[in-house]
Formats: structure tokens, sequence, C-alpha cells
């Protein structure tokens, strides 16, 4: 297997923690500003560089660029998004949402997926259980680089009523199975903190149910 040695890149040079504390879901990409080839290859050496099951390696990434393959992608990407809200609440696709429904912004990407600069499918071959945490280290490896150079990105995800035709549009072989969907813009609009339950609240020490001794005092960011 072919290594390849990378020193750390000169344009990561943002703050780790300012990459992780300013990541939020950036879905209002701008279409008019391409991801060029240099940026996009910072961020995918960020997300080889994950660590992986047996340092296997065996993600694979799809980058979508072509407009034309982006629209195709698009569409099955409203349709998953809408099949998905089917399943859990019932919904019709393109129904309207409340203006303070969570998934208004969600619902403006799967009509905007179409106009994404880029899109970077994750797939790994076998069953997607075992193998998937492998898969999103680098997913997030690759988000965090995406942000540290100013590029928006989002997680998401597919449903299985398109996942055949998703195969056959790319020509991905069948035993590589589909984990993640991240388009990536730069963002109409800025990045901002993220808003997260304090660590206390979602931390025990030693046995289930002790909080951390920070809890008095942490108030979350
Ligand atoms: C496993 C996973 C699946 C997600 N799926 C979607 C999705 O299908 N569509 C979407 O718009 N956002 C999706 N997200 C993004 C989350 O909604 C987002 O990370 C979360 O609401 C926090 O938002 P914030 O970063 O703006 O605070 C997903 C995130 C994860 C981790």
């Amino acid at each position: 297997m072919e290594m390849i040695h990378l020193d750390p890149p000169a344009e990561l040079a943002m703050p780790l923690g300012e990459a992780m504390f300013t990541q939020r879901a950036i879905r209002r990409l701008d279409p008019d500003r391409p991801i060029d080839d240099a940026a996009l290859k910072l961020i995918l050496d960020a997300a080889s560089k994950a660590p992986n099951g047996a340092n296997l390696q065996a993600t694979r990434f799809l980058v979508i660029r072509d407009r034309g393959r982006i629209r195709a992608f698009g569409a099955l990407y409203h349709e998953a998004w809408w099949a998905k809200r089917a399943d859990a609440y019932g919904w019709e696709p393109d129904q309207e949402l409340p203006a303070d429904s969570p998934y208004r912004m969600a619902a403006q990407l799967a009509n905007e997926m179409v106009d994404a600069p880029a899109v970077v499918l994750a797939f790994s071959p076998g069953p997607p259980a075992l193998t998937a945490g492998s898969v999103f280290p680098a997913v997030q490896n690759l988000m965090l680089a995406a942000r540290a150079i100013g590029i928006g990105s989002v997680l998401t995800s597919l449903h299985p009523v398109v996942m055949d035709r998703l195969h056959e549009m790319f020509e991905v072989p069948t035993e590589f199975g589909f984990h993640a969907c991240v388009p990536l813009g730069y963002p109409r609009g800025r990045f901002g903190r993220t808003r997260r339950r304090p660590s206390a609240g979602t931390t025990f020490i030693d046995r289930w149910g002790t909080p951390p001794r920070w809890a008095s005092t942490d108030g979350g960011s």
C-alpha cells in the first residue's frame, strides 16, 4: 500500500478550539463560489488522517462537483429528506412547515442541495453498523478542516428509498455502503458559536449518575 506522508498543511492554522467551538451546521451555501482543487485536497487530506479500525483505511469518498451531477443528486436528496420526514411524522413532500419548526433550515437545504458547490459522500465496504465507527472520525476531520479554511458543511443522511439509485447514478460498487452526505460551500452568512448542553450535563464520573466536579460552575457554551 502506498503510504503518503504529509506535513501539517500551513493553511490549517486556525486554532483547533476555534474550529471545534464554531463548527455550526452550515446549510446556506454560496452557489456562486466554487471550492477549488487546493481546498478540496486539504479537506480530504484531513479526512484521510483520521483514526480508523486496524488502520485498514477502507472509507472512500465520492466528491460530486459536476453541476449536472449535483443537480441529479439534489433531486435524490430532496426525495430522501422528505421520505425520512414521512417515516417519522407522516409529512407530505414539500408541505409548509411552521415558522418555529426546527426542520425549516434542513428543509431549505433539501431544496438547495441542487445548488451546492460540492457534495462529499462517504462510503465503506461491509455492514454499515460495523464500519461506521471508522467513517465518522474521518467525516468530522473533513468538516473541521473545511471550517478552518472558511468552508461551511453539514453532516446529513439519506433514506433507503434512494440507495439503489444513488449507487447506480455514481457507479458505486454494491458492497460499498453509504454513510454520510456532506455538502460543502462558502457560507451565506457567518459561522457562529454552537449551542450545546454543558458537558456537566452529559458526563458522569466513575459511576452512572455522579456528575463531574465542574458541574457547579459550568454554564455550558
Ligand atoms: C448523524 C447526523 C445526521 C444529520 N442529518 C442531517 C440531515 O439529514 N439534514 C440536516 O440538515 N442536518 C443534519 N444533521 C445536522 C444536525 O442537525 C446539526 O449538527 C445539529 O442540529 C446541530 O446544529 P448546529 O451545528 O447548527 O448547532 C445531522 C447531523 C448528524 C450528526
